[in-house]
């Protein structure tokens, strides 16, 4: 099982902090962003990661990460030019993925306490070609993308909602989606939505049409920190997550 990390994006909820640095390096306890995502990946035994990143702060990303030895993994670069959205930067990620490897994608701004390693563990047991998402209930689904489940296949979603204005569910899909390569031919099946950027909810949503998107729910606490109010709920909960 691989590992990969996007962390580009412009954080423009958190602007003006995110003119000066990228969002996954602002600080978050006594570590910036982004060492949250690889350790709890490194935790679940998955030590060979590729962070895609922005232009922006690059260098301090390697300054920072090295390659990785001291946080107990292996790292590989990319860089997305462009801000073509979640999918355009997955798609970055073709080249680090053989055709028997499985991987768990990471937005690098999801922080959370559950331990990943039964997930991966039920993503190992699903065929080929199929995909798991990880959900979360939470107090407003509007923000997220919003799974409709199965009414009779209940370990299945039929379809996620981004945003909706009245959602189906009180859960939202989190930023932690697990795949093989059959990944990369459904992104170069899809369309930029109306923003212009390839969706990871359009990508999903193939899979999700097929039957091949299953699921699991997060017990523990998650966030994404992508509000001043959520970075600073995060500093206070990950604080002694990583000594
Ligand atoms: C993205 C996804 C959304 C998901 C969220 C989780 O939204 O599009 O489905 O619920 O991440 O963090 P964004 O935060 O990019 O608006």
């Amino acid at each position: 099982m691989k590992g990969v990390v996007l962390a580009g994006g412009t954080g423009t909820r958190l602007y003006p902090l995110t003119r000066l640095i990228n969002k996954h390096l602002l600080p978050v306890g006594k570590y910036p962003m982004i060492i949250y995502g690889i350790d709890r990946l490194r935790q679940a035994g998955i030590t060979d990661i590729l962070i895609v990143m922005g232009k922006q702060s690059a260098g301090l990303y390697t300054d920072f990460l090295g390659s990785g030895r001291e946080f107990g993994v292996n790292l590989t670069y990319r860089i997305q030019e462009g801000a073509g959205g979640i999918a355009e930067a997955l798609e970055l990620a073709r080249g680090f993925i053989s055709d028997r490897d499985r991987f768990v994608v990471l937005l690098g701004d999801n922080l959370f306490m559950d331990d990943l390693a039964p997930f991966v563990d039920s993503y190992g047991l699903q065929p080929e070609g199929t995909a798991r998402v990880l959900l979360k209930q939470v107090k407003d689904a509007r923000r997220y993308g919003v799974p409709v489940f199965d009414k009779k296949q209940h370990e299945l979603i039929t379809e996620i909602e981004e945003k909706p204005a009245i959602p189906k569910s009180s859960y939202c899909v989190t930023g932690i989606y697990m795949y093989d390569k059959a990944v990369f031919d459904i992104i170069s099946q899809i369309k930029p939505s109306e923003r212009g950027e390839l969706e990871i909810t359009d990508v999903n949503n193939v899979y999700a049409a097929q039957g091949k998107l299953e699921y699991d729910i997060l017990q523990k606490w998650w966030s994404d920190a992508g509000t001043f109010e959520s970075l600073q709920e995060a500093g206070r909960r990950m604080k002694g997550m990583i000594p």
